[in-house]
Formats: structure tokens, sequence, C-alpha cells
């Protein structure tokens, strides 16, 4: 079974969907073992590799220096996004949400030059037209030419020629991302040695079809100069010798996998190759600084009462509040009522109203299906069931947030509705539906956290959340040493 027919099956669903999911299984089994073996052997000793680059980077790096001595900022990344005339008038606001105008450095490459009686915003990256490509073969009969100017892009960004430029940083028209978390990713990394960072697909089945070494494009990915140096020597033939490759993020991965180069994986970016809310996702968002958000369109809104702009500029504008914890997760308990707090600051906050594990509530719920079958799993990571009614957390939404004195939040969730919510046979919901609000003050966290071990932040339940009351106030705070999430005996 090639993996061509697979694919031709799961795009076309010519074959019964229970003879797909079944060649899928097994060749995701396959595609696992092989994964295994392949990764146990990077780890082998006696495998051909030159670690002198590694070793360098472990010996020098400090705190937040690596390199050059000059700590990764802003200024030096070159953004390379792919837009198009067509995406580019509905996708604009989203990456005007995060760009800043000669703060930001890039440019978006169209196909085509704007039209002249038009002027080209200068809230917007400035533009540049892609080269013609017409001279490139592409053979993926499912897939679209335009990935050849995709690939293509890393390039003529090099061939600008630059200066003081350490990364590359590829992304779409409709990723959204956070530069001041992605700076803390890149400067953990010396942009002197070559580095392929980025994120494979949450949905195995498209990790499957365009492998797990991929750096999926539209959650973003970036690429060190040097490593950049060297891509572009091969890349023109990369696109001709990988004509049958479906995107220009596969064949940037095929090419790099010519250098030697392995894949940095960052769990901050985010492919987001999921359909239907992204809520379960974002509310168990793992213990790493939120770097992009892809597919900003093709998911549900944020925020249910929200349109999808407006979402997104809530989101960021608690990102603004304190960058480094937008999205991250605490989790406490209530022991004067066996409540299970689980928080996903500037974004949600969900009561449970019985004591569960913290395994259980880092586990995302599954909100969402998969991206090309719009399956209920399987995913990169564990989910959990929303069917138990029972199991279902009450949902609250970030509906504001505000500095209170020079280094703390306070942020306010208010309770929306029917979001999750089904009638579970018992009373334990009673006494959670009272809570109308939840407020959480947080000190401003610290970026400098990033270069340690990841740990989840802790958070306490303030005595001034009367029991019986609407609102419950939350602390959130880094943990003390011994603390855990453990129930009572
Ligand atoms: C490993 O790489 C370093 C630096 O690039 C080089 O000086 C050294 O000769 C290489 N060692 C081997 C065994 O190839
Ligand atoms: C970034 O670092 C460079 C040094 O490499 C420095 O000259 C520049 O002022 C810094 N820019 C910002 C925005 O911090
Ligand atoms: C960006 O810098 C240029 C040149 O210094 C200036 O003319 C322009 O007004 C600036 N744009 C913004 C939005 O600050
Ligand atoms: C520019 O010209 C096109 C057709 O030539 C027209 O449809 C469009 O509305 C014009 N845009 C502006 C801003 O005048
Ligand atoms: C493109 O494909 C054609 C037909 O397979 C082949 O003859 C040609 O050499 C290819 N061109 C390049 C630049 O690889
Ligand atoms: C909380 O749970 C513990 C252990 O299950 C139980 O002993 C205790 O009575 C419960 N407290 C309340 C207020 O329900
Ligand atoms: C209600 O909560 C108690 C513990 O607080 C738990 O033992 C019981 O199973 C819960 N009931 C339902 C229906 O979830």
């Amino acid at each position: 079974m090639s993996s061509s027919t697979v694919l031709q099956c799961l795009k076309s669903w010519k074959l019964p969907p229970s003879l797909c999911l079944k060649i899928c299984l097994s060749l995701s089994t396959f595609v696992l073992v092989f994964f295994l073996v392949h990764k146990a052997n990077l780890y082998n000793p006696t495998a051909e590799f030159n670690f002198s680059h590694a070793v360098r980077h472990y010996t020098t790096t400090t705190a937040s220096v690596v390199g050059d001595g000059e700590p990764t900022n802003i200024s030096h990344i070159l953004f390379g996004l792919g837009g198009s005339a067509k995406t580019w008038p509905k996708r604009r606001p989203y990456v005007e949400l995060y760009w800043q105008p000669n703060v930001t450095r890039g440019f978006v490459w169209m196909d085509q030059k704007p039209p002249e009686n038009e002027t080209w915003p200068e809230t917007s990256p400035p533009y540049k037209v892609s080269a013609d490509t017409s001279s490139f073969n592409y053979t993926c009969w499912y897939g679209d030419r335009s990935a050849i100017r995709l690939t293509r892009i890393i390039k003529e960004s090099f061939e600008l020629g630059l200066k003081n430029v350490r990364w590359f940083v590829m992304g779409d028209d409709d990723t959204l991302f956070f530069p001041e978390n992605l700076v803390t990713v890149l400067a953990k990394y010396d942009h002197n040695d070559l580095y392929y960072i980025g994120v494979d697909s949450e949905s195995v089945e498209q990790d499957v079809t365009f492998s797990y070494k991929t750096a999926f494009g539209g959650g973003g990915y970036a690429i060190s100069y040097p490593l950049a140096e060297e891509l572009v020597q091969i890349l023109d033939g990369c696109v001709n010798r990988y004509a049958q490759l479906y995107g220009g993020d596969q064949k940037i991965q095929a090419c790099v996998s010519e250098i030697g180069v392995q894949t940095t994986k960052e769990r901050g970016f985010h492919q987001v190759d999921i359909r239907g809310s992204s809520y379960g996702l974002l509310a168990a968002h793992p213990v790493a600084p939120l770097v992009s958000l892809h597919h900003i369109e093709a998911v549900d809104q944020l925020f249910p009462s929200s349109t999808r702009v407006e979402s997104y500029k809530k989101l960021v504008k608690a990102y603004k509040m304190d960058s480094g914890r937008i999205l991250q997760q605490s989790i406490c308990y209530d022991l004067r009522r066996n409540w299970s707090i689980s928080v996903s600051w500037g974004y949600t906050v969900q009561l449970y109203p019985s004591l569960l594990t913290a395994k259980e509530l880092e586990t995302a719920l599954g909100t969402f299906q998969t991206w090309n079958s719009w399956s209920d799993q399987p995913f990169v990571f564990n989910i959990r069931s929303v069917s138990d009614p029972c199991r279902r957390p009450v949902v609250y939404f970030m509906d504001r947030v505000e500095s209170v004195g020079r280094e703390e939040t306070r942020s306010t969730y208010v309770r929306y509705g029917d979001v999750l919510e089904k009638k579970c046979n018992g009373d334990n919901y009673t006494a959670t539906m009272r809570v109308d609000f939840v407020n959480i003050n947080a000190p401003q966290f610290s970026q400098d956290l990033w270069n340690k071990a990841p740990r989840r932040q802790c958070c306490e339940v303030m005595s001034n959340s009367n029991v019986g009351e609407s609102i419950v106030e939350i602390k959130v705070r880094g943990c003390h040493r011994f603390e855990s999430v453990t129930p009572p005996k």
C-alpha cells in the first residue's frame, strides 16, 4: 500500500472511511515504529554525527545570553510571511495585531503587485512580490503550485542581504505571532549554529502524511542565519527534487534533511490543525511560551461572545499585559468545597465541583476534531472526553485585564452560559453554578523562567472568596518548595 494511495483515499474519500481509517492506522503504526527506531538512532553514540556544535551550545549557554554575548531581540528576526492578493485583505487585520512598524522586521510575500490605486498601509508589514516560479516543477496532483513560491521565501529573504539578521521566521498570513515570546524562545539557541525550530501538526493524520519532522509552515518556524546560508545554496534544486511534495514547509524539511539538521521542537508554536473549537487545547497549553497560533479563521472564535478578530484582539491585549504568562495553566483546589480550578491565564478558568487530579486537568478537553478527516482523534497529545456531563467544568472566559501596582495584573473571568455545561444528574453543580466571576491576581511572569526547567505555576483560592458568594478570588504565583496539587487523604 503506497502512501500516495492513502493520500488519494484521504483526499478524495473514494474509499469507505472505515477502510481509510484502517489504512491510516496501520500506516501510523508503521510511522510510529519507524520514528521510535529513528529517534533511538539519534541518541546512539556510535551513529555518525559531529556533536561539536551541540557541545559548543551547551558550554556557552548562560542564563539568556548565547553566542555573541548580545542577547537576541526582536530586531534580529526577519519575518517572511506567505501572503496572496486573494487572502491578504481578510487576513491583514490579524497580522496587524502583532505587527509593530519599525520594530518587527520583514515582509509579506505576495503573488502579485497590489492595485496601483491603493496605498499600502504603514500598519502592515511591507510587501514584496515573489519571483516567477514557472520554470520549477510541481507534481503533487492535489496541491497548488503556490507551494514553490512559499518554499522560496527563505531564499528571497536571505538574498535581500539585510544586516544583523540572526533568524528567518517563516509564517502564513493567517498566523498570529507573539513576538516577545518568539524572542524568548529563539534567544535560548545559539544563532551561529544550524537550527531549524518549529513544531509538527496536532493531528496525527497530518504528520503521517506530511512528516513528523516537518516544522509546519502555518505554525511558523525559525531558521538560523547559518542554516539559511547553506539552505539557499541547494534550495532551488530541492524545489525540483521534491516536486511531488505538497507544501513549502515539507520541501524545506526535505532540503534541511539533506544538510542533516534536525527539527528542534518548541511546543509554543501551534499549527492548529484542528477543526471546531480550539478551547480544550488553549485551556491546557503546554508549559512553554505561546509563540504562534495558526488557522485563525478555520477554528471557531476563541471567545464565544466575540467575533474572531475581536477574540484575538482580546487575547493579544492580555498578552501585552503579561506576555510570558499568556495561556499558562495553573491548577488548584478549594478544599473547603472540594472544588478543582484550572486557570489558563488571559483566556479561561474552569471550575469543577470535585477533586480531579493534576494529570487529568492538564490533559486537553477534546473540544475539537482532526484537521483532514474531522475525527475525534488521534492527536500528538492526549485528550480527555467531554462526553460525561459530570466530568465537565463550569467555564469562565476572560472579560478584562488590568495592571495593579507595578508588577501585577488582575484579570476577570465571566461565566459564559452553556459552553460545555450539560445537566449532570446530581446536585454537585448547584454551588459552582452560583459563581458568576473569577478574579485572578498574578505577578508579572519573568521571561527568565523559560530558561529553567519548565514547571507549571501554582495557584490558591484566597480566603476572601466566601463560600456561597458569586465571586471566587484566585492568586497565581510560583510554587513553594514541596507544594503539589495533591488531594487530601
Ligand atoms: C566537527 O566539527 C568541528 C567544527 O565544525 C570541526 O572543527 C571538526 O573537525 C569536526 N570533527 C569531525 C570529526 O568531523
Ligand atoms: C537589539 O540588540 C542589538 C545588539 O545586537 C542592539 O544594538 C539593539 O539596540 C537591540 N534592539 C532592541 C530593540 O532591543
Ligand atoms: C517608521 O520609520 C520611518 C523612517 O524612520 C518613518 O518615516 C515612519 O513614520 C515610521 N513609521 C511608523 C509607523 O512609526
Ligand atoms: C482601484 O481600482 C479598482 C479597479 O480598477 C477598483 O475596483 C477599486 O475600488 C479601486 N480602489 C480604490 C481604493 O480606489
Ligand atoms: C521537470 O519535469 C520534467 C518532466 O518530468 C523533466 O523532464 C524536467 O527535467 C524537470 N525539470 C527540472 C528542472 O527538474
Ligand atoms: C471533601 O472530600 C473529603 C474526602 O473525599 C471528605 O472527607 C470531605 O468531607 C469533603 N468535604 C466537603 C466540604 O465536601
Ligand atoms: C459529587 O462530588 C462527590 C465528591 O465531592 C463525588 O464523590 C460524586 O461522585 C459527585 N457526583 C457526581 C454526580 O459527579
